[in-house]
């Protein structure tokens, strides 16, 4: 973020309080914050008490006893599916629509609890029938389609673990998150609609089982593009007709409310993507209790619409699982926000009369250099309430999106949240908060949050340190998929140990910068760690990097995230090319086509915005790149101080040639 957005966040002192009849009317009153107050792990209990259905109810709440690995509600037993929809059509709401569906090309399904349940158990005796059941792996790779939500749902419902692969990524990230969760199964489809084009999906899924030696032995293939896909005989079903000749019913088992839910792979420091684990009951619980209080969610008259892909922790928490464990009926659209013209997103609030409506900052800001006259030309009034997630939104485009978007009135909730923590942590309620632009404000009821000095002490306002959480919440992660000592060094080391009086603490660092102002209210400032934000989604500099030295051209990379008007950050690439490689090429066919393989190796959101070919690097005597110095030039700033280089010169000689 540049220090001018910074200082416009320090100095924001517009409030929006609630309006009277919004706060009247609103789910969340201020009896949460005081009741979480006075037993926060009591609230939570009560919560999964009151949201949830509990085959077999739970006496033990919170089991700290291992920390950092915790346990919550251990001895009770739910089913996450039969929350998410057997219980809503038990409950005589079976005919309420689950899911308005709109296909980029505008197609359209309206699903109802009744026929997605259906659905699922037919998904769900399939999977078994091919062998799956409690604790298997299962890769789902799909665009945002109904059965994506199908398939995670049946998944659950054995008590098997999805691992969602966002259908942007390459087959080769496709094959390192299958290999690293040793999948047995991978949903797919043949393809799905972007940009009004079909991206093949199934091919993806052949290359990455092309060496032979994966534990994958089945790819379910939803048809979806229509496009032509090789088959593998005994390997590959396609989803229609295996659902077509399945049962109809399937009784949900009880599962404890420890198993295992997802794997979710984000980009942490180091090069390869960590598999974050989520569990049942305390996940489902903070998603449906974050879902009904901070989006005030009625379930009888709202319209609700993330849009989100499911390949991302929101889609899970807050597409899949938030949603129809509250009974919510929502809108799922599979395509890009401009295509086939840039009013579709306000076309179809339009059209499905959406009331909440979740977006990311990066989406907000590009819709706000196209123009308010393209929302203007939409009947948006059905909205009523607004989020944002992803990364710090700055003031302009928050009241951009009150006033172009919401009419000026509806409340904006801005979510801090991560893969990790599973839910949202810090966010406004809004029948309570007076809203501050730019700020995510106060953490949620029964969340602890501390901004600490590098030293471990809490640092006063208006100073800015490190964002921990300081108590363990119910939707935190559970671990890193087959690496315990990842998951302590990550996130425990660094601020955990005895506090003054030599009791044992506990504090997780979320790897975020943040700030309190003068009216207690949390004012995230971006990371602090090599993890970039491209566009609300995580990419780490050092993965960028293995991607780029893969490449036979090149001899070594530096790659820094560059603030970026519309993604947020960008990624910015410095490349040293192979001696015998330098004549073969033009820096201008270099540089095109290394944007080109890291996309290739990674996915599309990683293709650097600039790869700039370099003679040399700037080191420090010990050998360590000076990042900072390459972020100044690619956001065009002075230099920072270059006196610990090996060599002051280098800076001169990539800073002029820039130019
Ligand atoms: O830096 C924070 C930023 O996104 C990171 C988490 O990324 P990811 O795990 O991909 O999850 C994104 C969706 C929950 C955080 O460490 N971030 C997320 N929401 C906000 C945010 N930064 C500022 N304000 C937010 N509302």
């Amino acid at each position: 973020m540049s220090t001018n957005s910074i200082d416009s966040l320090l100095h924001e002192t517009r409030r929006f309080p609630p309006t009277p009849e919004f706060a009247a009317n609103a789910v969340a009153g201020a009896e949460l914050y005081e009741s979480a107050k006075a037993d926060p792990v009591g609230f939570w209990a009560d919560q999964a008490r009151e949201l949830l259905h509990w085959h077999k109810p739970f006496t033990s709440v919170l089991d700290w006893s291992d920390a950092p690995f915790a346990k919550w509600f251990a001895d009770g037993e739910l089913n996450v599916t039969y929350n998410c929809l057997d219980r809503h059509v038990l409950a005589g709401n079976g005919e309420r629509i689950a899911i308005h569906w709109e296909g980029e090309p505008g197609d359209s399904r309206s699903i109802s609890y009744a026929e997605l349940t259906e659905q699922v158990k037919r998904a769900a005796n399939v999977m078994a029938g091919l062998g799956i059941g409690q604790g298997d792996r299962v890769a789902v790779y799909m665009p945002v389609i109904p059965e994506a939500v199908v398939a995670m749902l049946a998944i659950a419902r054995l008590g098997a673990v999805h691992s969602v692969v966002f259908g942007g990524f390459s087959s080769e990230s496709l094959r390192s998150r299958i290999d690293d969760a040793s999948a047995k199964l991978v949903v797919t489809a043949d393809g799905g609609w972007r940009k009004g084009k079909v991206f093949p999906l199934k091919a993806a899924v052949d290359g990455a089982l092309a060496n032979g030696t994966s534990t994958v032995k089945n790819v379910l293939v939803v048809r979806r593009g229509e496009n032509e896909v090789q088959w593998t005989e005994g390997r590959d079903l396609w989803w229609h007709d295996e659902l077509a000749a399945a049962d109809a019913e399937h009784e949900a088992q009880a599962f404890e409310a420890e198993n295992p839910l997802f794997i979710l792979y984000t980009s942490g420091t180091t090069g390869k993507p960590k598999g974050i684990l989520h569990s049942s009951g305390g996940y489902l619980t903070q998603v449906a209790s974050t879902h009904k209080n901070v989006f005030d969610l009625h379930p009888e008259t709202d319209v609700y619409w993330c849009t989100a892909d499911v390949g991302w922790i929101t889609g899970h928490s807050y597409v899949v699982y938030g949603p129809l464990a509250n009974g919510a009926t929502q809108l799922m659209y599979e395509g890009t926000p401009d295509t086939p013209h840039s009013g579709r997103w306000w076309e179809l609030i339009e059209k499905y009369k959406v009331s909440i409506f979740y977006t990311a900052p990066t989406a907000i800001r590009s819709f706000m250099k196209l123009g308010r006259q393209i929302p203007q030309s939409f009947d948006l009034s059905s909205l009523r309430l607004l989020g944002s997630v992803g990364e710090p939104i700055n003031p302009e485009a928050w009241i951009w999106y009150r006033d172009a978007i919401g009419g000026g009135s509806t409340p904006i909730v801005d979510t801090w949240w991560q893969t990790e923590t599973g839910a949202i942590m810090i966010s406004a309620l809004p029948g309570i908060t007076a809203l501050k632009p730019g700020s995510a404000q106060v953490p949620i009821p029964g969340i602890k949050i501390d901004i600490l000095g590098e030293d471990g002490t809490r640092v006063d306002p208006p100073n800015g340190g490190l964002l921990v959480v300081s108590e363990p919440w119910p939707a935190m992660l559970r671990g890193i998929w087959g690496d315990p000592d990842r998951y302590r060094e990550t996130y425990w080391s660094r601020f955990s140990g005895p506090d003054s009086e030599g009791k044992e603490t506990w504090k997780y660092f979320a790897g975020d910068g943040a700030h309190v102002d003068s009216d207690g209210d949390i004012v995230l400032l971006g990371r602090v760690d090599d993890v970039m934000n491209i566009s609300g989604h995580r990419l780490s500099t050092q993965e960028i990097e293995s991607a780029l030295v893969s490449h036979p051209m090149v001899a070594e990379a530096a790659v820094v995230g560059a603030a970026d008007e519309a993604t947020g950050q960008a990624v910015v690439a410095f490349v040293i090319l192979r001696a015998d490689q330098e004549a073969a090429q033009t820096v201008e066919e270099a540089s095109t086509l290394l944007r080109a393989h890291v996309a290739q190796q990674i996915g599309a959101i990683a293709r650097p915005r600039q790869v700039f070919v370099v003679a040399e690097l700037p080191k420090t005597r010990s050998g360590k790149i000076m990042r900072r110095l390459l972020q100044d030039v690619a956001e065009g700033r002075e230099l920072g101080d270059t006196t610990t280089l090996t060599d002051a010169s280098v800076m001169t000689i990539i800073s002029d040639r820039l130019k």
